[in-house]
């Protein structure tokens, strides 16, 4: 299924994480991430519960909806639920103007169900995979995914550091998603997220990520035209663009 809100299918995607903006002004701060040349906008939701962290929910995700215009068009908004349980609240986000919905399985006791239930809402569906949790939870859920999402940090924090054995991981689930797109000719993107900066971003790629998530590498410096100028010229010496 394509649904109306598809993300671009270009090769790759830089999806800043809007946890490490200024949420004094957050507006703002997605208007200029994306005329510095980001192309989502990543949006994290945290409950203290499924982690211990609290952050935004979808009346945040319906203010920002107006500034996340990317060549006038709408960007798209992904957004990351890292809350438990899940499926309350999908078609919140969906109203206000998700174009991605991912959870993690661990959050949801019906994972299908779930999966389902945010391609029902018009949105692209996406599974979270945590540092810990097996691949397993891919088996039976490839058909109803548009993009798997691994963790390369706990979730719960910006700011912390890339965890090495992701890379490893990367590996496997390009490999298991080339294997599907050959059988079916559908693409599901593998997004990454957690400690995403300059100098580890064509690694990332070269295992085989093709969306990434960076908060602090680029919310955290002044000018983030210029981190993503440079990320997007490490990827080019990825040699899989
Ligand atoms: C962690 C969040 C990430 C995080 C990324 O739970 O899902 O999106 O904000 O931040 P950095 O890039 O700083 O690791
Ligand atoms: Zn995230």
């Amino acid at each position: 299924m394509e649904s109306q809100k598809s993300p671009p299918t270009s090769q790759f995607v830089i999806a800043p994480s809007i946890l490490s903006a200024d949420f004094a002004c957050l507006g703002k701060e997605v208007q200029d991430v994306l005329s510095a040349g980001a192309d989502w906008i990543h949006f994290d939701v945290m409950d203290n519960h499924y982690v211990p962290n609290l952050t935004i929910g979808p009346l945040v995700c319906e203010a920002i909806r107006p500034y996340a215009v990317k060549n006038g068009k709408p960007a798209v908004i992904d957004v990351h639920l890292m809350i438990e349980p899940v499926d309350r609240i999908v078609p919140d986000f969906a109203k206000a103007g998700a174009n991605l919905i991912s959870f993690h399985p661990e959050a949801s006791p019906h994972v299908n169900r779930t999966l389902n239930l945010i391609r029902d809402q018009g949105c692209q569906a996406g599974l979270v995979l945590n540092p810990a949790t097996p691949l397993d939870h891919l088996d039976h859920t490839l058909e109803l995914l548009d993009l798997v999402l691994l963790m390369s940090v706990n979730p719960g924090f910006g700011g912390q550091s890339f965890i090495p054995s992701t890379l490893n991981k990367i590996t496997q689930v390009r490999a298991r998603l080339d294997r599907y797109q050959a059988e079916t000719g559908r693409h599901i993107r593998l997004e990454v997220d957690g400690g995403i900066k300059t100098d580890n971003i064509a690694e990332i790629a070269k295992a085989g990520a093709d969306t990434f998530v960076a908060g602090s590498a680029i919310f955290d410096k002044d000018n983030y035209a210029q981190v993503i100028a440079s990320m997007h010229s490490e990827l080019g010496k990825s040699g899989k663009s």
